[in-house]
């Protein structure tokens, strides 16, 4: 790894977003369904948001970086169906946290998707700025606004969506991934496990053989050979990505979570 590499994978491990409690607040609190289902709603929107390349990969072509673009392209190629999944076990969690059937069809994204929306807008709804036509928190909206970037095809903006792809990379294969193995397999509340075919998003993104461990190692392969002059872009990109995404997560833990608050036994 080239020193300038290591600064930056350095720089984002030093983000408070890589080590935000979201997920053990979750997991201490275990919260009820409609909790559960607002927390997926706005989570499930950020990720299907990272998902589309745009035209990043082409963009990366036109300023000579051929290698670069076919490894966010294998990304962008591997997330498909990745958003069915992820409605399944989200249908499949609110089900046991709510103890009866929510979501009768674990296969029906659009249903399990609208039911997420529901809850959301009933706990989130009353938040300044909160969009009740897309169920999105001003924080939510900011974060996925990142990935808007990637429509750009102008050399700075190419560099800035390099770094904001190895910090989302880095986030969701050391935080985000392990963060929901952590609180809703780990933590026993829900009794599920990975092997559970409804758990499959769980099992085909976490690990050595994970899919977002291929992701880093191509974001991070990707950004090696950024000129010198342009690492202050690619810094940029992924900095502006990490203070967005820990927005939304200080929303959802300060809103839904209860972080700091401490529940006081009775003398
Ligand atoms: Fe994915
Ligand atoms: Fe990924």
């Amino acid at each position: 790894m080239s020193a300038a590499t290591e600064r930056l994978v350095a720089d984002v491990k030093n983000h408070r977003c890589y080590s935000h409690p979201v997920f053990q607040d979750w997991a201490r609190v275990a919260p009820g369904p409609k909790v559960v289902g607002a927390l997926f709603h706005q989570i499930q929107k950020f990720c299907a948001a990272t998902r589309p390349g745009w035209n990043f990969p082409s963009a990366l072509k036109a300023i000579g970086m051929e290698m670069q673009s076919r490894l966010m392209q294998e990304i962008v190629e591997s997330e498909g169906n990745h958003g069915p999944e992820l409605a399944t076990m989200a249908g499949y969690i609110l089900n046991i946290s709510a103890g009866r059937v929510i979501c009768e069809d674990l296969s029906d994204q659009t249903a399990i998707e609208a039911k997420l929306k529901d809850f959301s807008d009933e706990l989130l709804g009353a938040l300044p700025g909160y969009d009740l036509d897309t169920g999105l928190s001003i924080q939510a909206r900011r974060a996925i606004g990142v990935f808007d970037r990637r429509k750009e095809a102008d050399p700075a903006s190419t560099y800035r969506n390099l770094g904001t792809a190895l910090a989302l990379e880095m986030i969701s294969n050391r935080h985000l991934i392990p963060g929901e193995k952590y609180c809703l397999i780990d933590s026993g509340i829900y009794g599920v496990h990975l092997e559970d075919p409804e758990m499959h998003y769980l099992l085909e993104h976490w690990g050595e053989i994970g899919a977002e461990q291929q992701h880093e190692r191509n974001a991070v392969a990707a950004v090696e050979s950024v000129p010198q002059n342009r690492v202050a872009l690619v810094m940029e990109g992924a900095v502006g990505f990490l203070d967005s995404l820990s927005s939304l997560w200080d929303l959802l833990d300060s809103s839904l979570l209860q972080s700091g608050y401490e529940f006081k036994t009775a003398a």
